[in-house]
């Protein structure tokens, strides 16, 4: 089997197994043709920065965009149906591929203001560009938002949180509380995970750290067809209304 090193990932020209070795170190794959040195929870900042620029650098080649946009949408519409879409975080925004939910033909109304933040500065740059293509958008901004870092809003500014493809890797306690902060009580915070199922615990972990914080989290099991084969990818969507 074919591949290419970079930045510590491993590439390969065709979807593979599950899991690779490669002289002794285990890769897993993570998108269909990506492989990571460690399951996404255990990857550290620069490693997520390394899997975020991959995505963003081979975009059409790595993810089937297709497929991501499909998921997106139903996601999206998670915050339509709440009245949650007015101002919205892009948590994990990457190069801000949210933004072509509303291309030409589409017939979601988008958010009035959008706040992409992500880990990878490299992210938020592309991001930027991608939002200001958004119609009618009024307000876009991007900025990096690591552990430890504050958003600068206000408290009970921000009427929905987006999160699409993210939420399985490490999110920080930190970022948790910060999300929680701006967003407006009764405000939604939505994110899928296709690997809930590989990693229950961290899912888990994770639903228990965000009602510690005030969210009243809710689930529900989705079924999407990822062209051209249209085979069934399995996702866990999540709610996390705050309290
Ligand atoms: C697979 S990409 C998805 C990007 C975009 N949401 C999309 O659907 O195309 C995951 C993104 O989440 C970011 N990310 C991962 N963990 C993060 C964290 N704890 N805080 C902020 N960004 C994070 C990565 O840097 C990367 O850009």
């Amino acid at each position: 089997m074919s591949g290419v090193f970079e930045d510590g990932l491993l590439i390969l020209r065709q979807p593979g197994p599950p899991i690779i070795s490669v002289e002794g170190i285990i890769y897993y794959r993570y998108m269909d043709q990506l492989y990571i040195p460690k399951v996404p929870a255990l990857l550290d900042k620069d490693e997520v920065i390394a899997v975020s620029n991959a995505r963003i650098k081979h975009a059409e080649s790595l993810i089937n965009v297709r497929y991501s946009l499909c998921v997106m949408r139903d996601l999206y519409e998670n915050l339509l149906r709440v009245n949650a879409h007015k101002k919205v975080i892009d948590f994990g925004c990457g190069g801000g591929l949210l933004a072509r939910l509303f291309g030409p033909g589409s017939d979601l109304e988008p958010p009035q203001s959008v706040f992409g933040v992500d880990l990878n500065p490299v992210a938020v740059d592309s991001a930027l560009v991608a939002y200001a293509q958004i119609p009618n958008v009024r307000e876009f901004k991007t900025s990096v938002f690591g552990e430890g870092d504050t958003l600068q809003l206000e408290d009970n500014s921000i009427t929905g949180i987006f999160s699409s493809f993210v939420m399985h890797f490490k999110v920080f306690d930190s970022q948790l509380k910060e999300l929680h902060r701006v967003l407006v009580p009764g405000g939604t915070f939505v994110w899928n995970d296709y690997l809930h199922s590989r990693y229950p615990g961290h899912s888990q972990k994770l639903i228990k750290k965000m009602s510690d914080i005030g969210f009243e989290v809710s689930k529900e099991k989705k079924e999407f067809r990822a062209p051209p084969e249209n085979d069934i990818k399995h996702h866990m969507f999540f709610r996390a209304v705050k309290l």
